[in-house]
C-alpha cells in the first residue's frame, strides 16, 4: 500500500490544507491511499494516539479532499491501541486552547468544525471501517462509532469517558450508540464511563466481528475484498437506503427503496 507521498498526488492536495505533508503529521495522522482503498492511521503512538484539534481537522480534511475512485476507508491506530482519546495535555494549556463557552456562538462554531472531521465517514459513497486493538476511549470510541462497520481485536477497549472528566460527547458519538445499544445501556457506560471489552462489544453489537489481536490486519483485509467485491452503484445506493432506515416511516422507506431501484434498473439497462 503507498503512502500518499508515493502515489504521485501531491500532500497537500491530499491534505487538503495547501500547506503539505506536515499538517497530516502535525495532526498525528497518516494516509494511504491505494487505487480504492484509503488507509488513515493515528499516528502517534507515543501518546496512544491521542488526539488534538489538528487531529480532528486533518481528519475533515482528509474527508474533503479523498480521491473519488475510493470507496472504503480504513481507520486504524499506530502502536498499542486505537486512540487514548483527546489529548488530556490541551486541558493543562498544552498547545491551542479550548473555547471557553463563554461566547457561545463561538464554541458552537470551534465544536462543529471538529465534528466535521468525524461526519464524513458516513458518506454514502464510501464504506468506512474502524480497525480497533487496544484502548478507544472517548474521542477514539467515537471515531470508531463514526464508522460503518467495526472490526475488533480480542483486547479492544471501549470506554466512553467524557462524563467522567466533566464533559459530554460531542463528536457525534452519542446518536450511534444510542442507536445501536439502546438508551438505557448508552446511559450506564456513559455515566459509568465503564470500559467495554471486545466480547461484551460483541454481543452489543459494538462490534460486528471480533478476531484475535493477530487476526485483525486479516480480517480488516478480508472485509474490504468483500466489500470492493459487490457493484459500486448498488454498494452507494443501499447505504443511503440502509442510513435512512431509522429516520424514515415504513412507507417513506419503501418509496426510498423504490427511488433507488429505479435509479440502479436505470444505469444497469443504461436508461
Ligand atoms: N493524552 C495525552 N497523553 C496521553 C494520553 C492522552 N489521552 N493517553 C496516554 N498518553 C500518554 C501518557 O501520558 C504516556 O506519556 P509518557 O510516556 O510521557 O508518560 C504515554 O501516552 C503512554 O501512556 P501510558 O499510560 O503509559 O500507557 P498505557 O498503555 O499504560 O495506558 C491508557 C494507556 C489506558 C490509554 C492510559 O494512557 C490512559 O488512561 N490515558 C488517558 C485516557 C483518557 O482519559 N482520555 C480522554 C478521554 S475523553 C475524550 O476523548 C474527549
Amino acid at each position: 500500500m503507498g503512502d500518499a507521498t508515493t502515489t504521485g498526488r501531491p500532500d497537500a492536495a491530499i491534505a487538503g490544507t495547501g500547506r503539505g505533508k506536515t499538517d497530516l503529521e502535525r495532526a498525528g495522522l497518516r494516509l494511504a491511499v491505494d487505487g480504492a482503498v484509503a488507509t488513515v492511521t493515528l499516528n502517534r503512538p507515543e501518546r496512544r494516539n491521542a488526539m488534538t484539534f489538528d487531529t480532528w481537522r486533518g481528519l475533515a480534511a482528509i474527508g474533503r479532499s479523498l480521491p473519488a475512485d475510493v470507496r472504503v476507508v480504513v481507520l486504524r491506530g499506530e502502536g498499542p491501541c486505537f486512540s487514548a482519546g483527546i489529548d488530556l495535555g490541551m486541558f493543562s494549556g498544552e498547545g491551542e486552547g479550548f473555547a471557553d463557552g463563554s461566547d457561545a456562538e463561538a464554541t458552537d462554531r470551534f465544536i462543529a468544525e471538529l465534528q466535521e472531521g468525524y461526519t464524513w465517514l458516513r458518506r454514502p459513497d464510501i464504506v468506512t471501517v474502524a480497525a480497533v486493538h487496544g484502548h478507544a476511549i472517548g474521542g477514539g470510541f467515537q471515531l470508531a462509532l463514526a464508522c460503518d462497520i467495526r472490526v475488533a481485536a480480542d483486547d479492544a477497549r471501549f470506554c466512553m469517558k467524557e462524563p467522567a472528566l466533566g464533559l459530554v460527547p460531542d463528536l457525534t458519538g452519542t446518536k450511534p450508540l444510542v442507536e445501536i445499544v439502546g438508551i438505557g445501556r448508552a446511559l450506564e457506560l456513559c455515566l459509568t464511563a465503564r470500559t467495554v471489552l471486545a466480547d461484551e462489544a460483541a454481543r452489543l453489537g459494538l462490534a460486528e466481528i471480533v478476531v484475535p489481536r493477530d487476526g485483525l490486519d486479516g480480517a480488516v483485509r478480508e472485509l474490504v475484498a468483500s466489500l470492493l467485491a459487490v457493484n459500486p452503484g448498488a454498494a452507494v445506493a443501499t447505504k443511503r437506503l440502509l442510513w435512512e432506515a431509522a429516520e424514515n416511516t415504513l412507507e417513506q422507506q419503501c418509496a426510498a427503496e423504490r427511488r433507488e431501484q429505479i435509479g440502479r434498473l436505470r444505469e444497469m439497462f443504461g436508461r
